[in-house]
């Protein structure tokens, strides 16, 4: 069914100024497509050679200054596409040992085979970039491929002084995605910054460039052969941004805990799986505040699992207040899975999502979302399937990929909350951006993986700021490592079977 996917994105995306963030995602996701970094680096260096081709003269003096990032990468290989064209030279800031990424060095290994066509200088501290003045000065253009998206901080060492002789002394100068020094997203001055005559951005303009035009000159946007689809899609990059890496001095509880309100005298299954599913995939602590005929059985099934037990059968008004003091000490709260549908658990979920949903760190799914038929949220995340966004929003979606993104959009913006619609194709959205994931496989039918998902949904709400960027790590993630089991036992999954995935899924994508 492969024209489900011809998309009517114009219907609701258009390709905006990204910030380095988004430019990030878009990069690996391609990656994860099939379109290697080392292909866009390629297209990127011819993207940069056309336009000097467009303005300069054959046998013009053309001056590469290129830092030992993916900037300066680019910067590479347009070197090498122009040697012999024109009077090249290069000067590279740091040589070999600084180069970073393969894609990188992969470039550099080229131009260091040009012996005749290309002039390489290696400048390695900034006593030592004075001896190429006279480069700088005479030639008819130096391009600037020091930095791009990848600045942190005030610029300091030789590519500071780099960008001074630039700025001092060259005639004329053409920036790589950005203008050495300037912030991508903000449009500030580090410090130092190249003052371009052109910068050629590549993919889609940066949010920095917009906001400072004066550093920027004239400013042109080059494909490098992302695909669109990279823009749209759940991929490694949506899981990188939003995982906690840990740090090594840290301790207990710094790397997310999380509070599950869930269980009944009827279900105590779907609480421990979706605890479970947060413990596999980092975090700290889970606890489960369950009533105690659940919690009895839930404290039977792992030693790693912390149960609070609640009197009663059922979750009941009664333990509202008690249930949101404790919330206070968790980085995210999941609530739903196995309550029930008691009229007083439905009031009791009813008061416990009004009081936290202002917090945004809260996952509603299961049982408590059928509770939420016409609330309106103040943020979180719900995780309905379509049988249950129908119960909160009335709105009714079928298997059409555009009517389920236009769907999850619009009930997201009923809701009040970032919507994560579950199915063959996922799709996530905060009413105003979406994403589709496409992980996952129909063996993932069986009961129990939408709490295992529920639980992965509150690890990166923990984790991460942004509740969407949350929900799309988390579909990824979910699917992957449903992906995975059925590469080993077919169509055999259990959720128990999922969760004993989840660490390989990560590790497949963080490595
Ligand atoms: N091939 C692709 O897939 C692709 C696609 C699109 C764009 N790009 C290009 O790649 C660029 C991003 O590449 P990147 O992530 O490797 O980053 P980058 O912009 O090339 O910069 C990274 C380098 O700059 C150094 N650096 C960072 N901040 C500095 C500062 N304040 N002062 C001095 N040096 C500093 C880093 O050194 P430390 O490590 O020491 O901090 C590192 O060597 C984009 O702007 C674009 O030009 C590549």
């Amino acid at each position: 069914m492969i024209a489900r996917f011809f998309i009517n994105f114009s219907l609701l995306f258009s390709v905006d100024a990204l910030s380095s963030l988004e430019m990030f995602i878009i990069e690996e996701n391609s990656e994860y497509l099939g379109v290697s970094k080392t292909k866009l680096m390629e297209h990127a260096g011819m993207a940069i050679a056309r336009f000097i081709r467009s303005r300069f003269k054959p046998g013009s003096v053309i001056l590469f200054v290129c830092g030992p990032g993916n900037n300066g990468g680019d910067g590479l290989v347009a070197a090498r596409i122009l040697a012999g064209e024109y009077d090249v030279h290069v000067i590279h800031l740091g040589g070999a040992e600084k180069i970073r990424t393969e894609e990188a060095r992969s470039a550099w290994k080229v131009v260091t085979n040009l012996l005749t066509t290309l002039k390489l200088h290696i400048v390695k501290d900034s006593s030592e970039i004075s001896r190429y003045e006279d480069i700088f000065r005479n030639a008819d253009v130096v391009v600037d491929a020091i930095l791009g998206t990848g600045v942190r901080g005030e610029v300091r060492g030789v590519a500071r002084k780099a960008i001074e002789y630039i700025n001092s002394l060259a005639k004329r100068k053409v920036s790589i995605d950005i203008p050495s020094g300037l912030d991508p997203d903000t449009g500030e001055v580090k410090g130092v910054a190249v003052k371009a005559d052109y910068t050629i951005t590549l993919h889609a303009p940066k949010k920095g460039l917009l906001k400072n035009p004066e550093y920027v000159g004239e400013l042109l946007v080059e494909p490098i052969g992302i695909p669109y689809e990279s823009t749209i899609i759940c991929g490694p990059g949506d899981v990188k941004v939003a995982y906690r890496f840990r740090d090594e001095w840290s301790r207990k509880g710094d790397n997310g805990l999380i509070l599950v309100i869930g269980g009944s005298k009827l279900y105590s299954g779907a609480p421990a799986l979706a605890a479970l599913a947060a413990l596999k995939a980092g975090v700290d602590l889970v606890v489960v505040a369950a009533p105690k005929p659940a919690a009895d059985v839930i404290k039977t099934y792992s030693p790693d699992l912390i149960v609070r037990p609640l009197p009663g059968e059922y979750l009941t008004t009664t333990m509202v207040d008690d249930i949101l003091e404790l919330s206070k000490r968790f980085d995210a709260v999941l609530i739903g899975p196995g309550l029930g549908r008691e009229p007083d658990t439905i009031r009791a979920i009813r008061t416990i999502v009004e009081k936290l949903s202002a917090k945004s760190k809260l996952v509603i799914d299961a049982d408590a979302l059928k509770a939420l038929k016409d609330v309106k949220l103040r943020g979180g995340v719900v995780t309905p399937h379509a049988g249950e966004l129908r119960i909160m929003t009335g709105l009714e979606v079928s298997t059409d990929i555009n009517d389920r993104v236009e769907k999850t959009v619009r009930a997201s913006k009923r809701i009040g909350a970032v919507v994560l619609l579950k199915g063959r194709y996922d799709v996530i959205s905060d009413g105003s951006r979406y994403k589709i994931n496409k992980t996952g496989n129909p063996g993932m039918t069986v009961g129990g993986t939408g709490d295992v998902l529920a639980g992965l949904v509150a690890a990166f709400l923990a984790w991460c700021k942004d509740p969407f960027r949350a929900a799309c790590a988390a579909a990824f993630i979910n699917g992957f490592a449903g992906d995975i089991l059925k590469e080993r036992i077919g169509f055999h999954i259990t959720a128990t079977g999922l969760i004993d995935c989840i660490p390989e899924a990560f590790s497949r994508i963080l490595r």
